[in-house]
């Protein structure tokens, strides 16, 4: 690894930054400025930028250059921050605190903060078009990403969260609603890595095997972290799920730690398909104990 775990991440973020920044929804000459700035507003509030984490990593794990599949890691936190723009709405978790900063629709209103969304999810998909790929490998990418985001995947994983709020879920049940709210776009994220690497069969199979278990490790600890977290530090409030199914719920935090680490063990060992899997092991592990 040429450089340390941290350098690489900054590299990382700054590189997806920059493109998100210089390239995403400036059009001085059209009319719907107001649409645009709350676009804006939400994709460039600083997330963390997993999921593009994510597509670049693999996409290097599998031989590719990195920087070429920022098109298709801007597509992907696209969808995500149109996802927690919709989740904030006062029809789903009515959240006020989002990135550190108010939430979409408490400063453009809910109309502004829906467009929004769905111009996001529309144009996560112009971005895939324009990477610099085979058309196969493109239309593989729109593929992933549309049944990962859609109605089998994300959509559906929300629709069922906000649907069992009023009864008890089981662990399976719990497990089929945070892989497809939360897991299927981390899918997403480390398939297109792989399709943008030009990785093989095994590869894409062993994208996916670690992805469905890190993501149900992410949304478990991000469950703790509603009980145990920093609201300030976390840029969203704290203690708005005890009415929902979380693990937290099901089985106590203590029990919540074992299954994070559980779940990201069983992720790791899926990365001996790939080459200079260092970065990606240590992310992983450093996720476990993430406080943001
Ligand atoms: C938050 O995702 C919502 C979930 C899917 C759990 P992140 O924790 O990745 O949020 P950002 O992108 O860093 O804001
Ligand atoms: C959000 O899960 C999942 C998606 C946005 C798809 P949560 O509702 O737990 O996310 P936070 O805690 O608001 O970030
Ligand atoms: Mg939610
Ligand atoms: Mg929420
Ligand atoms: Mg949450």
């Amino acid at each position: 690894m040429m450089h340390t775990f941290d350098e690489q991440t900054k590299q990382y973020r700054q590189y997806i930054e920059d493109f998100l920044d210089r390239k995403c929804f400036v059009y001085p000459q059209q009319p719907q400025q107001s649409l645009f700035e709350s676009m804006r507003y939400s994709l460039l509030a600083g997330g963390k930028r997993l999921r593009p984490i994510f597509v670049f990593d693999f996409c290097r794990m599998c031989g590719g250059d990195w920087k070429d599949a920022v098109e298709f890691a801007a597509a992907i936190e696209m969808i995500h921050t149109y996802s927690l723009i919709h989740d904030d709405l006062p029809c789903m978790d009515n959240d006020d605190y989002r990135r550190g900063r108010l939430t979409n629709h408490k400063v453009y209103g809910e109309c502004l903060a829906v467009l929004a969304g769905d111009g996001m999810l529309t144009a996560a998909f112009n971005h895939l078009t324009q990477a610099p790929y085979s058309a196969e490998t493109k239309i593989n990418a729109v593929k992933v990403l549309s049944e990962c985001s859609g109605e089998l995947g994300m959509v559906g994983g929300q629709v069922l969260d906000t649907q069992s709020e009023s009864r008890q879920c089981t662990k399976q049940e719990v497990i089929d609603i945070q892989s497809r709210k939360t897991g299927a776009l981390i899918r997403a994220a480390c398939i297109l890595g792989v399709l943008a690497g030009n990785g093989t069969q095994q590869q894409l199979k062993a994208a996916d095997a670690f992805a469905s278990a890190l993501g149900l490790a992410f949304q478990i600890r991000d469950d703790m972290l509603d009980v145990i977290g920093d609201a300030q530090q976390m840029g969203k409030a704290t203690g708005v799920d005890a009415t929902k199914n979380t693990f937290v719920q099901l089985y106590g935090l203590e029990e919540c730690e074992k299954l994070v680490c559980e779940y990201t063990n069983q992720a790791i060992s899926a990365l001996e398909a790939f080459e200079d899997t260092e970065y990606m092991t240590e992310l992983a592990k450093y996720l476990t104990g993430r406080t943001v």
